[in-house]
């Protein structure tokens, strides 16, 4: 995991990815390839939307517990943060942790990482960065910890979320064998009212349909693909039996497109399947970290319940 991926290893794992999930029998694509620079910049204006209600709430949440987090033994160790996204949350919880020693954001973006790493690095100058680029869906290597200290994990955004029951339970798993003894603040967004679900994952400025068809574009630009946008549209699915909202891009005919130099045929309505974002009950958050090695020890939420900052702690 600490090992840098390069541009170029990058790319091909991209186009055999793009690859196997457009000539699976049901066509997929793992969400972590909508993060490119655009597709991180177009989630960026995602949060500020008034029916994206997840980033203000999550906010929220952390900024009325900043205090108590600050007791955990970690925040006055090092602070691992899973995917640097919002550098507002991050903020947050450096600002409270004055007596933190170091910082380790981990991403899959390294533009991004170099990025927040070097911002860090100005607002908090007596603080520790230590970045790692990688894509910590993949099994993990060494990360460079200081033994002495201890860790807290800060894992935001319900970025757990966007993973199977199986493999959300792998990646708890992974994180809890990295750092054994390590406390992990996660955020996860709970089941609520399908309108408010809908909204949120469709919403009326269209941001959401752009960050989606964004990788159509990407497949097009880095992978030579003709791509025809026009025939294909965003969609937002409720999966209550898997409680989850699903993301996907529709074929608005029957057509075949160039990927690569692979031929791809959709039949009219097919869909490529984008994204899956998984809402946890308290029941079901605390399942999942049950299987995996951790215990919660504590859940703080927004006065109407529609998010929930879970405090884990190794077993
Ligand atoms: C970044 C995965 C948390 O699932 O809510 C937002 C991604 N997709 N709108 C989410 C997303 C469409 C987001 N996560």
């Amino acid at each position: 995991m600490t090992k840098h991926v390069s541009p170029d290893e990058h790319r091909k794992t991209f186009r055999a990815e793009i690859l196997a999930g457009l000539t699976a029998p049901r066509k997929t694509c793992n969400s972590k390839w909508l993060y490119d620079d655009v597709g991180s910049h177009l989630f960026e204006a995602i949060t500020e939307l008034d029916a994206y209600y997840p980033t203000r709430t999550e906010l929220a949440i952390l900024k009325r517990n900043a205090a108590k987090y600050r007791r955990l033994p970690g925040a006055r160790g090092t602070m691992v943060e899973l995917g640097s996204g919002s550098s507002r949350k991050t903020d947050l919880l450096l600002n409270a942790f004055q007596d933190l020693s170091v910082y380790m954001p981990i991403d899959i973006s390294a533009n991004h990482l170099k990025a927040s790493a070097e911002r860090v690095r100005r607002a908090y100058p007596s603080l520790a960065v230590i970045p790692v680029a990688a894509d910590f869906t993949q099994p993990f290597g060494k990360l460079p910890l200081l033994p002495e200290l201890p860790v807290l994990v800060f894992f935001p955004g319900s970025t757990i979320g966007n993973f199977e029951k199986d493999a959300a339970i792998g990646l708890l798993r992974q994180i809890r064998d990295a750092m054994p003894e390590a406390t992990m603040i996660v955020g996860v967004d709970r089941p609520k009212a399908e309108s408010v679900l809908l909204e949120a994952y469709d919403d009326p400025a269209g941001i959401t349909a752009a960050f989606n068809m964004n990788l159509l574009q990407r497949i097009n630009r880095e992978l030579e693909a003709d791509f025809d946008l026009a025939s294909f549209a965003h969609q937002a699915i409720w999966n209550a039996g898997e409680s989850r909202i699903e993301m996907h891009l529709k074929s608005l005919k029957a057509q075949t497109v160039t990927v690569a130099g692979e031929h791809i045929a959709f039949a009219d309505s097919e869909t490529i399947h984008t994204e899956n974002s998984h809402k946890y009950s308290e029941k079901a958050l605390s399942e999942i970290a049950g299987e995996s090695g951790w215990r919660v020890l504590d859940v703080d939420t927004d006065p109407d319940g529609l998010f929930s900052v879970n405090t884990l702690q190794a077993n």
